[in-house]
């Protein structure tokens, strides 16, 4: 499968070459919404070659990453692009690298928001990853330095549920009875960020596993699913309670995915 950016409006808006000008203005008014740039007081724009003295590694993995492909050249400066997360950094390059003086490893989420403002509503939704009070951030699951932004995408589609694996093993199987579902990846059934639905999943109910299997009704009003009578079974609303598929991930103990 292939992973493709799905942008918002308020995404596009800052596509093209205009962002970086935008950008500079330091502040703007999309409808109601402020997008603020990571702002460090006092400091000025330096461009990155002036990072790479002391970031090489930064620097050189840069010119692959997804977002390089947006910097704006300035005659003067060059590329900005890690300024665009991590703030400008003329006192940050005059210091040495002291701290307080650049938007540091830990704040940088919130640099993200600048651009991606609709996310901020994803992970403030009921079910959904710990990001907003700094438990995990979104380079848990980003790279903001180098190739795909999103991790494992155009690789394999095991390489991008290797982002969840890492910290979710109890997924990551094998199984005797594996669920090709997962074939599809997490995202079949999760949204990474947030969702309203319970588990983040991205439908509720026997609505979910009905995106892939069909339901299929005879002339008596029996309705099938997977070749099986399912009348009585879909009033229980989930697939996944006890006795039925609970092991949806993928089973040990059953083909029909019990446990
Ligand atoms: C003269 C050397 C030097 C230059 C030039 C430099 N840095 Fe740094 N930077 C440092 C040092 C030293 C640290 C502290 C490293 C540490 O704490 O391990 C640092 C830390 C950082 C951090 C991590 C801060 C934190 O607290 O998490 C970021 C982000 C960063 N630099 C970005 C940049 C960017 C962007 C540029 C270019 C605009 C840049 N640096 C230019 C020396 C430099
Ligand atoms: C898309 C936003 C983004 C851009 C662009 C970006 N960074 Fe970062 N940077 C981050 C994030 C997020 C982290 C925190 C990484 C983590 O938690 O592992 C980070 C961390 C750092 C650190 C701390 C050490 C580390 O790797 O964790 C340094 C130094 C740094 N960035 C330098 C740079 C330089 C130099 C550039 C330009 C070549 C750059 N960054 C471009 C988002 C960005
Ligand atoms: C200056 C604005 C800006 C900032 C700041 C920014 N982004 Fe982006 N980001 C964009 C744009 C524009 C795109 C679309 C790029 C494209 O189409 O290739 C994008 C694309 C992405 C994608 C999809 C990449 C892909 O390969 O499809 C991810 C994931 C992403 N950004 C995450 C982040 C994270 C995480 C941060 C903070 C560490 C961040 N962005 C900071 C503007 C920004
Ligand atoms: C738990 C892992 C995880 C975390 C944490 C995470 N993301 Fe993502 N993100 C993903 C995955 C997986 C995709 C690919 C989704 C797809 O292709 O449907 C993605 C896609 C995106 C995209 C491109 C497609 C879209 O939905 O617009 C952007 C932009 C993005 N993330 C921004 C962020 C920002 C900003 C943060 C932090 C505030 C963040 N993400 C934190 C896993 C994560
Ligand atoms: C850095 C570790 C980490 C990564 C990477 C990660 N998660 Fe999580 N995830 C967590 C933590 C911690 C929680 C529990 C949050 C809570 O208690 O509210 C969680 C919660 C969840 C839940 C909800 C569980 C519940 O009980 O409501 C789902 C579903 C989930 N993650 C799926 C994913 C998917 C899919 C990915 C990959 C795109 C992923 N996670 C990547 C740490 C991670
Ligand atoms: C076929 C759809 C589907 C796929 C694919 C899928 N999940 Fe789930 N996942 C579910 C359902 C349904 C639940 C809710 C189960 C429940 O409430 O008992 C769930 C629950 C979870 C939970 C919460 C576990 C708990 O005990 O509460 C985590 C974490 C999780 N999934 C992670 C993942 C990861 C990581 C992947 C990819 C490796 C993945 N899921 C792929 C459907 C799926
Ligand atoms: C992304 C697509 C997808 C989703 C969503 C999905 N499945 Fe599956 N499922 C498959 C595929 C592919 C197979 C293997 C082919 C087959 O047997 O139809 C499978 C097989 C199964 C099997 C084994 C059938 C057998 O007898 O071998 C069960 C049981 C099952 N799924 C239950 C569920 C449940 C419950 C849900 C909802 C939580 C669900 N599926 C959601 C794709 C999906």
């Amino acid at each position: 499968m292939k992973l493709t950016p799905r942008l918002s409006k308020n995404t596009l808006i800052f596509g093209g070459s205009a962002v970086w000008g935008l950008l500079l203005l330091g502040c703007m008014v999309v409808g109601r919404t402020a997008l603020v740039v990571p702002h460090v007081p006092g400091a000025a724009f330096v461009g990155d070659k002036a990072c790479a003295e002391c970031h090489a590694e930064q620097v050189a993995g840069f010119a692959s990453a997804s977002h390089a492909k947006l910097a704006f050249a300035d005659p003067k400066l060059g590329t900005t692009g890690c300024e665009a997360c991590h703030g400008a950094g003329s006192l940050h390059v005059k210091d040495g690298g002291m701290k307080g003086t650049i938007v540091s490893a830990k704040q940088v989420s919130e640099s993200c928001f600048a651009c991606h403002l609709e996310k901020r509503g994803e992970f403030s939704l009921a079910n959904s990853h710990q990001v907003m009070n700094g438990k995990m951030s979104c380079s848990d699951c980003h790279d903001p330095h180098s190739g795909s932004a999103i991790k494992g995408a155009g690789a394999a589609i095991e390489s991008a549920n290797d982002t969840c694996i890492k910290c979710h093993t109890a997924q990551k199987g094998p199984f005797v009875f594996a669920h090709n579902a997962m074939k599809e990846g997490c995202i079949a059934c999760h949204t990474p960020h947030g969702s309203v639905n319970a588990k983040m999943l991205v439908a509720r109910d026997a609505n979910l596993c009905l995106r892939c299997h069909v339901q299929t009704t005879d002339r008596n009003g029996t309705i099938f699913v997977g070749g099986a009578d399912h009348r009585t079974r879909l009033q229980s609303g989930t697939c996944w309670i006890a006795g039925c598929h609970e092991a949806v991930h993928g089973s040990n103990a059953s083909k029909s995915l019990r446990y």
